[in-house]
C-alpha cells in the first residue's frame, strides 16, 4: 500500500483513516466503483484541524494536493482562491466524487451535441455537498465567491492524466479528441 505520501521539502500527510476515517482501498484492489466512492465521502469523519493544517493556497492557480495515493484510488486536496477555476475538462477515463469542505464553488457541466460541447447543467455546491464525476463527465469548476474554498476529490482509478478542452465560448466548446496526433491536449491531472 502506498497510501503514505510525503511531498518533498513538505509535511508529512497522515494517512485518510487519520484524516477521514476510512482508508484507501489497497494496491492490490481493484478500483472501487463511484458509488463506493460517494458513500466513503459521504460517511467522511473529517479531521478539520488536520485536514485545515494541509491546505494550501496558491496566489497564481487553484493548488491541489496528493493527500494518499494506491494503484486503486488516490485522494487529492484542492485550494480555491477567490476568482479561480479549472479549464473545461475531462477525467481521463476515471471517475471520482468531490465533498466541498469550505466556501463555494460553481460547477458547469458540457455535453457534447455533435461536434461540440455545450453546456448541459450548473450547480453551486456549498459545504457539505458532494459532487459526482463520472467516467464520461466534462466540467469545469470555479470559486466566483469572495471567500476561499476547499474540497476533497477521491478518484479510482488515479488519473493518468486528462485532456482539457479550447473554450471559445461558455455556451460553446469546439471539440477536442482525448486521442490522435495534434487533436487533443492532455496534460498533468489537475482536480476539480
Ligand atoms: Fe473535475
Amino acid at each position: 500500500m502506498r497510501e503514505h505520501v510525503t511531498e518533498a521539502g513538505d509535511i508529512e500527510i497522515p494517512d485518510t483513516r487519520s484524516l477521514l476515517g476510512w482508508a484507501l482501498p489497497e494496491d492490490g484492489a481493484a478500483a472501487p466503483s463511484l458509488a463506493w466512492l460517494v458513500a466513503r465521502l459521504r460517511d467522511s469523519r473529517p479531521d478539520w484541524r488536520l485536514l485545515e493544517s494541509l491546505t494550501r493556497f496558491d496566489d497564481a492557480r487553484y493548488a491541489r494536493r496528493t493527500l494518499a495515493k494506491t494503484r486503486a484510488c488516490e485522494l487529492l486536496l484542492v485550494c480555491w482562491m477567490p476568482g479561480q477555476g479549472s479549464p473545461l475538462h475531462d477525467h481521463g477515463g476515471s471517475w471520482g466524487a468531490s465533498l466541498l469542505i469550505h466556501g463555494e464553488l460553481r460547477e458547469t457541466r458540457f455535453a457534447w451535441a455533435g461536434d461540440r460541447l455545450r453546456v448541459d447543467a450548473k450547480r453551486r455546491a456549498g459545504e457539505g455537498d458532494l459532487m459526482r464525476e463520472e467516467s464520461h463527465t466534462i466540467h469545469r469548476v470555479l470559486n466566483d465567491s469572495r471567500h476561499r474554498a476547499v474540497s476533497l476529490h477521491v478518484y479510482a482509478p488515479p488519473m493518468e492524466g486528462m485532456t482539457t478542452y479550447d473554450e471559445v465560448w461558455a455556451e460553446s466548446v469546439r471539440r477536442r479528441r482525448p486521442t490522435g496526433a495534434g487533436a487533443g491536449r492532455r496534460r498533468r491531472p489537475r482536480a476539480g
